[in-house]
């Protein structure tokens, strides 16, 4: 098993499903690409040779099923995943085949693990949801922080973005998330998923050098809170967003990311750092990178390179840090990842990277 095999991408046409072709056809797999415009599929077919194309929407089981048939994978990028994971997950388990997708919906990516894990665990099926930057990379770093450790008090992931031009698929899943919350805001304490009415606070955030304190958005909540918790003991698990790129994503007059190389990436860098803290111990891995759409794609192609060839842990609804070597993965990307993790364990064990000063002791932001 491996590249050769056939991947059909749902949002073939849309702005990450085309970095997903793209990448798949990079690493030697067969995309077939899927959507529900035919004339946008037979558009993105003319950039790429001999690619077939197979109409379907996500409100179509027929049209999936065909999209699907003979693939050895799925790949979902279509957006919101409030209203395409679960047909596309049915489709994928009628087909046999493992399913990964790119949400980055807290809610849609909880509801795949509440409504498939019983029956993926039971029909052996792989099914990875927020295989991407937002839920599938931090959940990657935090499991490398970890290391030997079973559990943690907390978890923190920090973004900073050097802006975020957002994509129409991101306004409208925001949307959708945000319809669904009714005004109020998600965090994750205590162990589950909480809704609040209070307002975010910002605060001063540590970040690696050179980056060094910025102004962070706290508990801009994003979808490790369910990827992270759903395979390692953590009751606090906390994201936060550079307060630039927080104003960017919702400011109704942000353009569209534009492509300035010739990879199709913009020009938005990106650090993730992740801290997690067990008694007075902190262990930190970190990530550097360019442009979060592009580098969703060569994490999703991974996943299923990795699915594929048997390189797995665990079968049924799982994420990233869960099914796979997080450190062996996050090494693996180097050609679009700068990483750092821990050493390993024992040599380490009590070894930050780099200083922090941890949000529970840093200054409010003025
Ligand atoms: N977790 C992360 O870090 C991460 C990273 C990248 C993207 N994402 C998520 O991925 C999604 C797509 O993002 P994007 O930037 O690629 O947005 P986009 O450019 O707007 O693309 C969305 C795609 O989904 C398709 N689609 C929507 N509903 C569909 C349905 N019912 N059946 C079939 N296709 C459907 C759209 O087709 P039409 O144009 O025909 O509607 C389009 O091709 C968003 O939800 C975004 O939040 C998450």
């Amino acid at each position: 098993m491996g590249p050769g095999q056939t991947v059909t991408v749902l949002g073939a046409y849309g702005h990450t499903g085309r970095f997903v072709v793209a990448e798949l056809r990079r690493r030697g797999f067969v995309p077939i690409a899927s959507g529900r415009d035919e004339a946008r599929l037979k558009t993105l077919a003319a950039s790429h040779p001999g690619l077939e194309v197979r109409p379907a929407s996500a409100d179509d089981p027929d049209s999936l099923d065909r999209a699907l048939a003979g693939a050895a994978a799925v790949v979902n990028c279509a957006g919101p995943f409030a209203t395409t994971a679960a047909p596309v997950i049915e489709a994928a388990l009628r087909a046999g085949i493992p399913y990964v997708d790119v949400a980055a919906e807290i809610e849609a990516n909880a509801d795949t693990f509440a409504h498939f894990a019983d029956r993926a665990l039971a029909a052996g099926a792989v099914i990875v949801p927020a295989m991407a930057f937002f839920g599938g990379l931090g959940d990657l770093l935090a499991t490398a922080a970890m290391g030997d450790w079973t559990a943690a008090d907390e978890a923190h992931v920090a973004y900073a973005l050097s802006g975020w031009q957002p994509t129409n698929g991101t306004r409208t899943a925001g949307a959708v998330s945000r319809q669904r919350r009714g005004g109020a805001r998600v965090v994750y304490r205590n162990g589950r998923l909480d809704y609040r009415h209070d307002a975010a606070t910002t605060f001063q955030w540590s970040f690696p050098e050179p980056l060094g304190p910025r102004t962070v958005v706290g508990e801009f909540t994003m979808a490790d809170v369910v990827t992270i918790p759903s395979h390692l003991r953590i009751p606090e698990v906390r994201t936060h967003m550079s307060a630039e790129a927080a104003q960017d994503v919702v400011a109704p007059d942000t353009p569209t990311p534009a492509a300035v190389d010739e990879r199709g990436r913009s020009a938005q860098t990106f650090l993730v750092d992740v801290v997690v803290r067990s008694g007075g111990t902190e262990r930190r891995a970190v990530a550097r990178g360019q442009d979060i759409y592009a580098v969703t794609a060569p994490l999703a192609v991974e996943a299923v390179h990795r699915i594929l060839t048997g390189r797995t842990r665990t079968v049924g609804v799982a994420s990233a840090g869960e099914i796979f070597d997080a450190a062996d993965f996050l090494h693996a990307l180097s050609s679009h990842l700068s990483v750092e993790l821990p050493a390993p364990s024992p040599t380490a064990a009590a070894t930050p990277t780099t200083s922090l000063k941890t949000p529970s002791i840093a200054e409010p932001a003025s």
